[in-house]
């Protein structure tokens, strides 16, 4: 009998469908005499993928009538002056949101920048505040945006967590650590494998649900992945003129039972995980219940 083709989890289909409702949202309250959403992203220097990135939400930000105020601001940017815009926005009325798109440049003072960020205003959850709430499990906070777009797209398709074994490739600040948090918090059993774990594939084999957060493309082969496993590929990576994902996708969808494309997959659910956290912030603001965001 031919196994059955494997489940995609289009993340760009359920984005926007997720964004046509906060779009809703959005034009609900303009009608009522609300100002819109407003979120402030700071990108220093000329990272070419940061620059991809910062214009995809700006984009999406324009879409579903959320106001950006992007800052372009040059590589040589000191901490400092980093530090004063930063104030200005976090006692800025009208600015819901503040974003500073990582990496920046070594010479600035990261943990110091994060540091200064209005946690009421980091919609990206970076804040030790924020992950602190993560941690704690209180709903209040805010989730980073990639661990966020993932975990809507899993609750989607009624992939159950509870007591399942998620093994997570790559431990970084922005994805793996926070969503590592995250799958505790749905009750599943957590590993986290990174440049230091000896032998990887013995972990991986054993995920029902395998998500690669590394950046390495096509380190995940079907010889490491369980027949009937959920694969989430969080990788992004340009070879040549492709965008390549972590999971080598060909091999790896004859044996998974559910897996994201790239790109398609987890890209779009993290703009819309941040759009989401700016409509969130917004309703903070005007003192509206955060119930109910999805
Ligand atoms: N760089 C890569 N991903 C992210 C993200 O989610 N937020 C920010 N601020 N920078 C990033």
């Amino acid at each position: 009998m031919e196994k059955a083709v494997s489940l995609i989890l289009d993340g760009k289909s359920l984005s926007e469908r997720i964004r046509g409702k906060i779009e809703e949202e959005i034009e609900f309250w303009a009608s009522k005499g609300f100002r819109r959403p407003t979120l402030s992203v700071l990108l220093v220097g000329d990272d070419p993928a940061s620059q991809v990135y910062v214009g995809n939400k700006e984009r999406a930000c324009k879409k579903v009538g959320i106001r950006s105020l992007v800052y372009r601001l040059p590589r040589n940017t000191t901490t400092e002056e980093l530090l004063d815009l930063i104030a200005q926005l976090n006692a800025e009325e009208e600015v819901d949101g503040i974003l500073v798109q990582l990496p920046l440049p070594p010479h600035i003072n990261q943990q110091e920048v994060i540091l200064a960020i209005n946690p009421k205003k980091d919609v990206d959850g970076f804040h030790p505040e924020n992950m602190g709430r993560l941690v704690a499990r209180m709903e209040d906070g805010f989730v980073p945006c990639t661990p966020l777009g993932i975990d809507l797209l899993l609750r989607h398709h009624s992939i159950e967590l509870k007591g399942k074994d998620v093994v997570i490739v790559g431990a970084g600040f922005i994805v793996g650590r926070p969503l590592s948090l995250l799958m505790l918090w749905r009750e599943a059993t957590v590993s986290v494998c990174h440049i230091y774990t000896r032998d990887i594939a013995e972990y991986t084999i054993r995920a029902d649900i395998l998500i690669s957060a590394t950046g390495v493309p096509g380190l995940i082969k079907a010889h490491m992945v369980k027949e009937g496993a959920v694969v989430v590929d969080v990788g992004i990576s340009r070879v040549g003129d492709q965008i390549r994902g972590d999971v080598d996708f060909e091999g790896v969808k004859e044996k998974a039972f559910a897996i994201t494309p790239v790109p398609g997959g987890v890209g779009p659910m993290t703009v819309t995980a941040l759009l989401l956290n700016t409509l969130k912030a917004y309703r903070r603001r005007f003192g509206l219940s955060v119930e109910n965001l999805l």
